[in-house]
């Protein structure tokens, strides 16, 4: 056995999350794809039979009050919130992502313009230029539908691009691509010294690392439930909207479940109040309740030992492909600095999109982004070092 397998062995003895790893169906494959779509957690088959055979085959329409069905948006809400540095009442379930971001984008120009509306000059929206490419397109559209001209600019020198017509800013927490860890109590102190109003996509960061959304005053936020949440495929993303703000929001897609009486049936728009007015239409149930059962392998669990896991893990996997790999056959597009490093590792290679597919075949399952980048995602709560040390192993055999 190599000192580095040895190692490896050693860190996962002592390791205070090691136990975490059996509330999760896993096989024998090295599963580095969490940072895409998070394991199986063993609580979820269970409950999802109770869901569907007795909430939904029993008891019908009542599940909607007797089984918590419509106050599972702001429920599951609050159980996201610990997690991502959230007092509760400021997160609701619901839609996907990309829905979210276009609520939070269209939803912080009106804030950033408040009474003034387009006359008061706030006339741009900057956007992350290296981001995941559906903020990309959504802002795009945010941006014709407000009079907004689209700016996009790379994360690091966006308080260069700050200004007086900057009306709302939408950036990555972590990159999708590169795994880099943005600043975000920096940048969002930036956009309010500008008088802007930050929206944060943190699909790459909740569930992987602290983000303090209370604690660094961010505006709105936006996130997946699929990565390192665990929720499963599809599973509803969630929206913050920061309490003092609540009163402010002015959704672009208003609902009649964000409507302060639904049930009203009401032809004119009356907001509710607190998180709920970031709904919209009925909820996805059957895929929010699976998030909830999902969300109880966090029981125990705090996000600071997930992140001192995340760190060593990754610093691990980087010494032993340097350690195994041939030389200068990949190149690490991912920071080394700890305070720039999200929860994945992405390594450039020539002929990626093959090396991923030898892999994968090899029991190493990671992915491919192009043109030339393999992603590896580290999950703490169920990958282990002699996960990352066989994985590099094996990527090295695969390389050479
Ligand atoms: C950073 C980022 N933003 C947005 C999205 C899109 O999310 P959705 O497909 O849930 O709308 C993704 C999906 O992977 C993502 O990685």
């Amino acid at each position: 056995m190599s000192d580095l397998e040895l190692r490896a062995r050693e860190r996962d003895a002592a390791d205070p999350l090691a136990a975490v790893r059996a509330r999760f169906v896993l096989d024998e494959a090295v599963y580095l794809d969490g940072n895409s779509l998070g394991a199986l957690p063993a609580a979820v088959p269970g409950r999802m039979e109770d869901v569907v055979r007795r909430q939904w085959g029993s008891l019908r329409i009542r599940s909607w009050d007797e089984s918590g069905w419509w106050t599972a948006p702001e429920r599951i809400g609050d159980r996201i919130a610990p997690l991502v540095g959230a007092a509760p009442g400021q997160i609701v379930v619901g839609d996907s992502t990309s829905v979210n971001v276009f609520k939070a984008l269209v939803a912080a120009v009106r804030l950033a313009r408040g009474t003034a509306g387009a006359e008061g000059g706030r006339d741009e929206i900057v956007v992350d230029a290296t981001t995941f490419p559906t903020d990309g397109y959504i802002a795009g559209s945010a941006a014709r539908m407000t009079g907004c001209t689209l700016r996009p600019v790379a994360p690091a020198e966006v308080p260069d691009a700050l200004g007086d017509r900057t009306a709302a800013v939408l950036l990555n927490h972590v990159d999708y691509r590169t795994g880099r860890l943005h600043d975000l109590p920096g940048l969002t102190a930036a956009v309010h010294a500008a008088g802007a109003v930050a929206v944060w996509d943190l699909c790459h960061s909740a569930g992987a690392l602290p983000v303090g959304l209370d604690e660094h005053g961010v505006d709105l936020a936006v996130g997946c439930t699929y990565k390192y949440l665990n929720g499963g495929p599809g599973s509803p993303a969630y929206l913050y909207v920061r309490r003092e703000l609540q009163d402010r929001f002015d959704s672009p897609l208003p609902g009649w479940n964000s409507h302060a009486e639904p049930f009203g049936m009401r032809a004119d728009y009356e907001p509710a109040a607190g998180a709920p007015r970031g709904r919209v239409g009925t909820p996805d149930i059957l895929s929010m309740l699976a998030l909830e059962a999902a969300l109880e392998v966090w029981d125990g669990v705090s996000v600071d030992a997930v992140r001192a896991k995340s760190l060593a893990l990754t610093d691990f996997f980087l010494e032993c492909v340097a350690a195994y790999a041939p030389e200068g056959a990949v190149e690490s597009l991912t920071p080394a600095a700890h305070a720039e490093r999200g929860s994945q590792v992405a390594l450039r290679c020539p002929d990626a999109g093959e090396v991923m597919k030898r892999l994968i075949a090899s029991g190493v399952v990671g992915d491919y982004r192009p043109p030339d980048v393999l992603r590896f995602g580290f999950t703490p709560l169920y990958v282990g070092f002699a996960d990352a040390e066989r994985a590099a192993r094996i990527l090295a055999d695969t390389l050479s």
